[in-house]
């Protein structure tokens, strides 16, 4: 493990792609996936955020995710994401930020370089019909099922869930500031994630294979921590704000 007292340089030379999972929102208050032990009121997790899920038992589903809407409404962003906001502000176009979070906690702490990979909490679809996702906060606790305007069919969460693919526009976009040639020097943090889901936990490597540098804030290791150059293992909301030098 590096001692705390390492800084991560943030100069003119440097532009940084941050990962974050749900031990970044943990300490607003939102509960981590690994942390409920894989369930929700006894429902594997797969089973309210899969397409057989919701094919399965679709209340359940909007059930589960009225509870963490209403949930991410009550939260505020942590000093972890104000500390990625200050970054940013700093780095400008040599930061992106890539979430694996639904909970809209970076937006509203002030990011605006974000990547949803996993899609929005706040926001619907439709799943028989193409019609474009809309922001929606609504909450369908009791059993119902919303329909949707334009063909009749079932709404359902604007997620990315298991067994579903990332938009490719999203993997375009960090595909591209990785790879990209402007003479700065590629650094990659993650933080709060456990490394057990893709794409996401083969990020690293990806950063890794074009010689970028790499570092993992996480409260425990996590399942791909021996991929990273730098582990500093703590609470993202502590560790972050200290983290950076800005030059
Ligand atoms: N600071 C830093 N790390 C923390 C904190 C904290 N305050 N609290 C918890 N952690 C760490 C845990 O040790 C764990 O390794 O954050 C990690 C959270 O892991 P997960 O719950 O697996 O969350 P995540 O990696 O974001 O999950 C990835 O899996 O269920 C799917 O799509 C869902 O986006 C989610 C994806």
């Amino acid at each position: 493990m590096e001692p705390l007292a390492e800084q991560l340089v943030l100069d003119s030379r440097t532009r940084l792609l941050v990962l974050t999972g749900a031990g970044v929102s943990a300490e607003s208050g939102v509960p981590t996936f690994r942390g409920m032990n894989g369930l929700w009121e006894n429902h594997p997790v797969e089973a309210v955020a899969s397409p057989e899920g919701f094919q399965a038992d679709p209340a359940l589903v909007w059930r589960f995710y009225s509870q963490r809407r209403a949930g991410a409404a009550d939260v505020k962003p942590n000093p972890g994401h104000d500390a990625l906001v200050r970054w940013e502000a700093h780095l400008g176009d040599r930061f992106l930020l890539t979430t694996q979070n639904v909970d809209g906690l970076h937006a509203r702490a002030g990011s605006q370089r974000v990547v949803d990979m996993h899609g929005n909490l706040f926001r619907t679809k439709c799943a028989d019909c193409q019609r474009e996702p809309f922001a929606d906060t609504s909450v369908h606790p009791s059993g119902t099922v919303p329909k949707c305007d334009s063909c009749g069919g079932r709404l359902r969460p604007d997620i990315v869930w298991f067994g579903e693919m990332l938009a490719p526009s999203d993997l375009e976009r960090i595909g591209e500031f990785i790879s990209r040639k402007d003479g700065t020097r590629l650094v990659f943090l993650a933080a709060g994630t456990s490394g057990a889901v893709w794409p996401a936990a083969g990020i690293v490597d990806e950063v890794r294979a074009v010689r970028g540098e790499t570092w993992l804030v996480n409260y425990e290791s996590a399942a791909n921590t021996e991929r990273f150059h730098h582990f500093v293992q703590g609470l993202s909301g502590q560790v972050l704000p200290t983290l950076a030098k800005l030059a």
